[in-house]
């Protein structure tokens, strides 16, 4: 466990360029006391001291405005920035060098006992208040936009943005349309927009026949003219 906390402390040091000095690291970065918390009620928790567990992440939570619960799987080299806000649920499972900024929530859909929360593969960020929601997975090496909303599985080294979130970037090559394999997320804005096409499409196809009709209209009187 020590070791642990000795290689996330590590780990702010190299990523965060604030980061002065080992003490300033133990003493005032959240994040790291944060994981050491889960540290402790995770093992707990897999030695069946579930109330223990619970209580030492309770503890966490009041200390540090972090909340992990306990079952949570954690990896090696998580950074937690700033800190504040973040929720990590039960079922969620965060890989190697993950970076979670202020605000994020890895959250659950289902009220079902099951794998309910998402799965964050090694080398994943995730920007501030970035909303992950359900037990999708965000693939290795992937970057989440601040403010996102994921509500779909997201492939390896892309750039995922917005609400819902869509994939901007992948393997560093920007994409664009259809190819954002998110087609099917619902989105209201553009629902809305389809809608407004169907609609003109059938008001062009009303104004079609009615002009014919003037035309024919138009035709048969200058017929009848003397
Ligand atoms: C998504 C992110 C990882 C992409 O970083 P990047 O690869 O350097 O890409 P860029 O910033 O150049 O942005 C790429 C495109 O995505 C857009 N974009 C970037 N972040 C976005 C966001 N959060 N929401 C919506 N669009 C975003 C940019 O406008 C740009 O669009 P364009 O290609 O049409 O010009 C980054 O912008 C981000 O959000 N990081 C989190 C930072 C954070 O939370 N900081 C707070 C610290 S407490």
């Amino acid at each position: 466990m020590f070791d642990a906390i000795r290689s996330d402390m590590r780990t702010v040091m190299e990523r965060d360029p604030a980061a002065r000095s080992a003490l300033e690291v133990l003493c005032c970065y959240p994040g790291v006391h944060a994981l050491a918390f889960h540290r402790l009620g995770n093992r707990l928790w897999r030695r069946g001291w579930l109330g223990l567990a619970r209580f030492v992440s309770h503890i966490g939570r009041f200390v540090t405005g972090i909340e992990i619960h306990p079952a949570a799987k954690m990896g090696r080299g998580v950074f937690i920035d700033h800190g504040m806000g973040i929720v990590i649920g039960e079922t969620a499972e965060i890989g190697n060098d993950v970076s979670l900024l202020q605000g994020v929530t890895l959250g659950g859909t289902s009220t079902r006992r099951e794998k309910r929360h998402p799965t964050l593969c090694d080398r994943v960020t995730v920007g501030a208040g970035a909303k992950i929601i359900g037990a999708i997975t965000i693939g290795e090496g992937s970057r989440v936009g601040a403010g996102s909303v994921v509500v779909r599985d997201v492939p390896p080294n892309a750039v995922v943005v917005g609400v819902p979130g869509r994939v901007t970037y992948k393997d560093g090559q920007r994409v664009t349309g259809i190819d954002m394999n998110m087609t099917d997320l619902p989105d209201p804005v553009s629902r809305a927009i389809e809608q407004l096409l169907e609609r003109i499409r059938s008001l062009e196809a009303d104004l079609d026949s009615l002009r014919k009709a003037v035309d024919r209209e138009g035709l048969s009187s200058a017929g009848d003219a003397p």
